[in-house]
């Protein structure tokens, strides 16, 4: 007798190049949310055939059952990482969401940039930054409000789980089409349109360090963090994985920190009196020496 388990498996995999059934896509989103805290529901099996399917075929494998023999094998890590390269979404733009940039540099840098200049330590964090568009997007702001930053004791830090992403973003070039996002001020001094890229020029890129790092894992550092942009990211997570990251974030930030989310992410219910609200998505965190009742009249 045929289990109807196994009909539903053939079912699955009727008409593809490779075999995929239903708990084979059980198994890779239970791996992925383990690895990076993304939630994959069952909406997504077909997408997850479609990302993957490039690796089993360079891989030279011809299902997805082998695929996962692979991607808990010993050397299985490697190709976890290679998965959720494949799996995660990098999409991203400089001055994505230009209110943040512009609130950063009226509300936000003033203060930041007479500390620097008094000697003071200043640290801005994009965390999750795929390709690098949004840290660079940050160097530019922070150039427009203090010019010699490069003198003082300023920098971003720019992390993602992705190293392929993280590549391709510390060497600066992009397509000549990304120039289109850039706003007039910035000028050729901070980045070269030519007529094949986009160039980020030097004195911009030293501002920034790129670097691997898992917001699902406990920090590598301390901070304390002045500004913390953390967009379109923690949408791929759970609740309880946002409440983690969160309380991580809330660990390096110091009273009166400034934080940015996507458009469409809220702080966990859990931790929202921790912050208060500033601008769109914009969430300063409280200072119990500095109460932010005006902004809270706003
Ligand atoms: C859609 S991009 C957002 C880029 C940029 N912040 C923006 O808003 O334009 C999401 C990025 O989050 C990264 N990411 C996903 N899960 C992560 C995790 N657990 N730790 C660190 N980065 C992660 C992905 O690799 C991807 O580059």
């Amino acid at each position: 007798m045929i289990q109807s388990s196994s009909i539903g498996a053939r079912a699955d995999s009727l008409a593809r190049e490779f075999l995929y059934t239903t708990e084979d896509f059980n198994r890779i989103a239970d791996l992925c949310y383990e690895r990076a805290g993304i939630l994959l529901p069952p909406a997504k099996q077909d997408h997850v055939y479609s990302r993957l399917s490039r690796r089993l075929r360079s891989l030279g494998l011809k299902s997805f059952d082998a695929y996962l023999k692979q991607l808990t094998g010993p050397n299985g890590v490697e190709e976890q990482r290679q998965m959720i390269s494949a799996l995660t979404t990098n999409v991203t733009r400089f001055f994505r969401e230009p209110h943040h940039f512009e609130h950063l540099r009226t509300e936000v840098l003033p203060e930041l940039a007479a500390r620097a200049r008094a000697g003071g330590r200043v640290r801005l964090w994009s965390a999750g930054c795929a390709s690098g568009e949004e840290p660079y997007s940050l160097a530019f702001t922070v150039l427009r409000a203090l010019p010699d930053a490069a003198k003082y004791d300023v920098r971003i830090l720019a992390t993602d789980i992705d190293p392929e992403v993280l590549a391709a973003a510390s060497s600066g070039i992009y397509s000549e089409g990304a120039a289109h996002d850039l706003p007039d001020w910035v000028d050729h001094t901070m980045a070269s349109r030519e007529p094949d890229a986009l160039k980020i020029a030097p004195s911009v890129r030293r501002l920034v360090d790129f670097r691997p790092l898992n917001l699902i894992r406990p920090f590598p550092m301390k901070g304390p963090f002045d500004v913390i942009f953390c967009r379109n990211v923690a949408i791929y997570f759970d609740v309880p994985t946002q409440a983690v990251v969160w309380n991580s974030f809330i660990g390096v930030l110091q009273p009166g920190s400034q934080m940015y989310i996507g458009h469409s992410e809220r702080p966990p219910h859990a931790l929202v009196t921790r912050f208060t609200p500033n601008c769109i998505t914009g969430y300063r965190l409280n200072d119990p020496d500095r109460p932010a009742t005006s902004e809270r009249r706003k």
